[in-house]
């Protein structure tokens, strides 16, 4: 048998032409959804009494099998078929005969991708927001153990004031929150049903659009066909979705190569997912952060290069919008498996505690501590209060330690309203616990934030 298309040529398409022009090679992972697809619209056809019992039966049992042959690697996708859509119906039409032609009644391959596609991303979002509650979780594992575990909080990345390593992990359970959410909004968005648009202005044939999107899980049918058919927000929602979350754990992998470098050493990753070097032997490399780190960037690219083919396109379908696919298909895989491989790294990375509280030493982590010491109990102005500290800096440099090394004595030289109790501000420990303010880095804010994330989760 020709093409599905062939009635109106007269001469063969060319092989080149075949080559050039199919998504089979890709749009075969569709296939599921389009036999979903199929069977809710043959059944919805059937009720409707545009198919006889009959046939309806034929198509649901011809479906089966040619599931059956893909999953089993028995189908031989045949290029000349040009894309999933009508290589599954051409088979089916040969396995049970005339009542495969039927099913394509009220219906164009334009709501037919429309809808294998939304089917496709709408699965995949509830698959990612799935791995995101993973990682979120791991997070708030590795912050339960660390809310008093010190650390350099930094601006400019230069030191600034001293937080606790529970409470940087929960800033990125935080964003990763943020991420589930943007997925679920646009699920909850886009949950309407596309099949039925037929090419782009609907049919005269007597459907029923309700039955099929609640058949297949839609909320609705979409409002109109115009627009359907030529609509891939969805997609881009999608590929925005991923990218904005790409980019959040890109800013963390940039983190944890820093972190595991030997200048930093606060964290050692895993054996099981660094790796070596083929000519130096003591190397041990975080490839897995890189990675994450470099593939963000293809995720932007798969956002940019979709935004750029829907840009100058009229109503309705154009073969163009055939380029939606790949990188979606490519942002998804990417955005899964890099959640998955985070999980475990985040799961099975050591702390170290005692690098991270030394650091602490370096950059007078409470010079600001002592400011609000001279405004809160000595009543000096705050802009003073500036000043005589960056003398008692100065002296601390001076004298080759830390602010908080300084003893009471040297800081009350620098002005006599300073008391002895100086000293309990001072210390990095009391300037943490100190930004007690909601939201802020205090164990007990710490904690707190963790157990409306661990709360949030298991209402998920
Ligand atoms: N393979 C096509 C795609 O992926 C399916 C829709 C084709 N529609 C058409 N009118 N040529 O976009």
């Amino acid at each position: 048998m020709g093409k599905l298309w062939s009635g109106r040529f007269s001469e063969n398409s060319s092989s080149l032409l075949d080559e050039f022009n199919a998504s089979l090679n890709f749009d075969k992972k569709l296939y599921r959804y389009d036999i979903l697809g199929s069977l809710a619209h043959a059944k919805m056809l059937y009720q409707q009494g545009i198919l006889n019992e009959e046939e309806y039966r034929s198509i649901v049992d011809g479906m089966d099998q040619v599931l059956d042959e893909i999953e089993k690697g028995d189908f031989t996708f045949n290029i000349s078929d040009e894309d999933i859509h009508m290589a599954i119906e051409k088979r089916l039409t040969d396995i049970i005969g005339d009542a495969g032609k039927k099913l394509h009644t009220a219906r164009s391959r334009n709501d037919q991708v429309a809808l294998d596609f939304r089917l496709y991303v709408q699965a995949h979002n509830e698959i990612i927001r799935e791995l995101v509650l993973k990682l979120v979780n791991a997070f708030v594992f590795v912050a339960r153990e660390n809310t008093q575990t010190m650390l350099p909080g930094m601006t400019h990345l230069q030191h600034a004031q001293p937080i606790n390593f529970g409470y940087h992990m929960m800033a990125y359970a935080s964003m990763l929150k943020r991420d589930y959410e943007r997925f679920e909004s646009s699920f909850k968005r886009n949950n309407l049903s596309p099949i039925g648009c037929a090419a782009l202005a609907g049919t005269p044939h007597p459907i029923d659009r309700n039955l099929t999107a609640k058949e297949l899980g839609f909320d609705a049918p979409t409002l109109n066909c115009l627009d359907t058919v030529s609509d891939r927000d969805f997609a881009l929602e999608m590929l925005f979705n991923i990218a904005t979350m790409m980019m959040h754990i890109s800013r963390l992998s940039e983190e944890l190569i820093l972190w595991s470098s030997s200048e930093f050493g606060f964290v050692t990753l895993s054996d099981a997912y660094s790796t070596g070097s083929s000519i130096m032997p003591q190397k041990k490399n975080p490839d897995v952060p890189e990675l994450l780190r470099g593939k963000t960037g293809r995720t932007y690219g798969n956002l940019i290069s979709l935004l750029t083919v829907m840009k100058g396109l009229p109503l309705a379908y154009n073969k163009d919008m055939q380029e939606d696919k790949e990188g979606t298909f490519d942002s998804v895989e990417t955005v899964e498996i890099s959640l998955t491989i985070l999980t475990e790294v985040i799961k099975t990375m050591k702390v170290n505690k005692e690098r991270m509280e030394e650091a602490c030493k370096i950059g007078h982590l409470s010079a600001t501590d002592l400011a609000d010491y001279l405004v809160e109990k000595c009543g000096i102005p705050f802009r003073e209060a500036h000043f005589i500290t960056g003398r008692a800096v100065a002296l601390a440099e001076q004298k080759g330690c830390d602010l908080s090394e300084l003893s009471a004595t040297d800081l009350k030289s620098i002005d006599n309203r300073i008391k002895d109790d100086v000293t309990d501000y001072l210390s990095i420990r009391h300037s943490m616990n100190a930004r007690n303010s909601e939201g802020g880095t205090s164990t007990k804010r710490t904690l707190e934030q963790i157990e409306k994330i661990a709360e949030w989760i298991t209402e998920k």
